[in-house]
């Protein structure tokens, strides 16, 4: 009876080794020092409760008033975002939807068939093998390059992986984990290759930068011609993933695809028209909440450079996001490290393998946005942690 969607995941219900240690470590209260959590609200990283309260005193919070893209205010409130940044985004282009997730979900609707192939990046974000099976997809990985210590985007391996199958093109620019960031240079490289393949950008964690050190970052092109959409919403940029509102600039696409979006955003008519009505307030406030959120990162990567400098482990260049890449020493099996580390010494990092790091070479994974004093916690104990599987 079950929907071939799900088979790939195999026993789904089944725990990992590593989320049964945890459960186990839950339901006998032991603590351990979680370095894994992505969720700012539990963090003290949180928009503060009483300006949204303020906020939303004005509105009429039973009334409905649904319109297809969503309503006009708030898509000017994103328009003005890009106009800062330099881009001329007309508020036409701008579809309002309940999540990124729920985003890619309606571009794979839009743009593909069951079978097709979409391109995601590796390393990167196990999400993307979910969202392309629940749409019949087959996801292909194209191969972040690694160059001095970095993961970064290459125009070959990308179009080494391309077939006559591929339908989208995903690009996660600050990618997830690994931070690699889409630049002019590959943009002026992409355009020369005359591919037509639509692409998908992913730039949730746009505005968490690392140092100017890798310079002539941009996001997407001015003058794409090829079909390209902008994913991006509040779960990240102001730290409101329960509010439950994302957005798709359609930078260039023809009548029939926003045609066609228009009536798959129709058919779902979900996004929340309460959080919609008080976007152009929210981001009055981008400042303050993407500051916090940044200074925290920058702590939390500096004890970690420092705590693991002259040690066993190498910490790797922060280019953006909300990760840290931790290279375990030679020989460590990263699944089976983080098992011990958590059994061992009570701190919970993730393995490089479930987010597609090479085999040869084991990684750990830390959320930049614990808090500080968890943080420097967890990493002396990383480093004086003498068992290396
Ligand atoms: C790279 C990336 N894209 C999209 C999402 C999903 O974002 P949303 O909460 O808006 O659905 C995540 C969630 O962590 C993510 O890491």
């Amino acid at each position: 009876m079950l929907s071939k969607r799900l088979l790939q995941f195999g026993n789904f219900s089944e725990e990992n080794k590593l989320t049964s240690i945890k459960k186990n470590l839950e339901e006998r209260n032991v603590p351990f020092l979680d370095l894994t959590s992505s969720n700012p609200t539990n963090l003290g990283l949180e928009f503060p409760d009483p300006i949204l309260r303020h906020l939303l005193e004005s509105v009429n919070l039973s009334h409905y008033n649904p319109e297809v893209k969503g309503l006009e205010s708030a898509r000017n409130s994103i328009s003005n975002f890009y106009a800062e940044r330099g881009y001329t985004v007309s508020k036409e282009s701008i579809y309002l939807t309940p999540s990124t997730s729920d985003s890619y979900s309606y571009l794979f609707k839009l743009l593909t068939n069951p079978g097709d192939e979409v391109l995601t990046p590796s390393p990167g974000y196990p999400l993307f093998s979910y969202l392309s099976s629940m749409e019949n997809l087959n996801e292909i990985h194209y191969p972040l390059v690694k160059r001095d210590a970095v993961w970064e985007y290459d125009v070959e391996s990308i179009l080494n992986v391309t077939s006559t199958k591929t339908k989208i093109i995903c690009l996660v620019s600050p990618a997830n984990p690994t931070g690699s960031q889409l630049n002019k240079n590959f943009w002026l490289e992409w355009k020369e290759s005359r591919c037509q393949i639509p692409i998908l950008i992913d730039e949730v964690f746009y505005g968490y930068d690392g140092s100017d050190e890798f310079q002539d970052r941009q996001t997407f092109p001015t003058d794409a011609d090829f079909p390209l959409f902008i994913l991006n919403g509040i779960s990240k940029m102001f730290c409101l993933p329960n509010w439950k509102l994302g957005w798709i600039l359609s930078a260039n696409s023809d009548h029939r695809l926003e045609n066609g979006l228009e009536l798959i955003l129709d058919t779902y008519l979900s996004t929340n028209t309460i959080i919609q009505s008080i976007l152009p307030q929210i981001f009055q406030w981008k400042p303050m909440i993407q500051n916090k959120t940044k200074t925290r990162i920058q702590r939390n990567f500096r004890i970690a450079s420092d705590l693991l400098s002259d040690s066993k482990y190498q910490v790797l260049p922060y280019q953006g996001g909300w990760f840290l890449v931790l290279k375990l020493p030679e020989l460590a099996n990263d699944e089976l490290f983080c098992e011990t580390l958590l059994e061992k010494k009570a701190v919970l990092i993730y393995p490089g393998k479930w987010f597609g790091f090479s085999h040869n070479e084991s990684y750990g994974i830390i959320s930049l946005i614990t808090e500080e004093e968890t943080f420097r916690l967890g990493i002396e104990k990383i480093l004086v942690f003498n068992q290396i599987v």
